[in-house]
């Protein structure tokens, strides 16, 4: 079966790397897709370019996964290319309505499509991309937050001078 793990990633963390790494080993294939989020739009710190970039160097062990992006709704992608599930993270109960409410409106969208939750890990629980970019920018260590292969490209873009 495949599987889409879809998100922002701006960029991915290690708690995205978690969930797709357990995905990986559930599922036949996995699909990292990279989206847009609407209520993110003004604070992106990365291209669609460099977002896949990190996230192809960083899950390069995994044989079945594979990063696409996608400029519209979810659900369309999820019809366009017949896969029925899709695989989130969840941390604390504080995503839980947002997510609730995404899985509900994209069955509504597309009726076969499927959520299913893993459970973030618990060194992952108060981890997010936000967390990450506003650490990186303010001159803070964030060696035990994103993937070893992508950290220096993060400073180097967000990073103090
Ligand atoms: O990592 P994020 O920002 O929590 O991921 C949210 C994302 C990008 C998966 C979500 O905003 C999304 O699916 N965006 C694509 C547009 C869409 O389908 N919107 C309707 C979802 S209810």
């Amino acid at each position: 079966m495949t599987v889409i793990c879809p998100g922002s990633f701006d960029p991915i963390t290690n708690g995205h790397l978690d969930v797709i790494k357990r995905a990986s080993e559930m599922f036949d294939r996995v699909i990292v897709l990279i989206l847009q989020n609407q209520q993110k739009i003004d604070k992106n710190a990365f291209s669609y370019q460099e977002r896949m970039d990190f996230i192809n160097r960083s899950t390069k062990d995994m044989d079945n996964v594979v990063v696409d992006c996608y400029d519209g709704l979810l659900a369309h992608y999820a019809k366009m290319n017949n896969i029925n599930t899709i695989v989130k993270g969840l941390r604390a109960v504080s995503d839980f309505e947002n997510e609730f409410q995404q899985a509900v409106t994209n069955k509504d969208l597309y009726p076969k499509l499927e959520t299913i939750f893993i459970a973030a890990d618990k060194q992952n629980l108060f981890l997010s991309s936000s967390m990450v970019k506003q650490i990186a920018s303010l001159g803070g260590d964030i060696s035990d937050f994103v993937p070893k292969c992508i950290k220096e490209d993060i400073l180097n873009k967000l990073g103090r001078k």
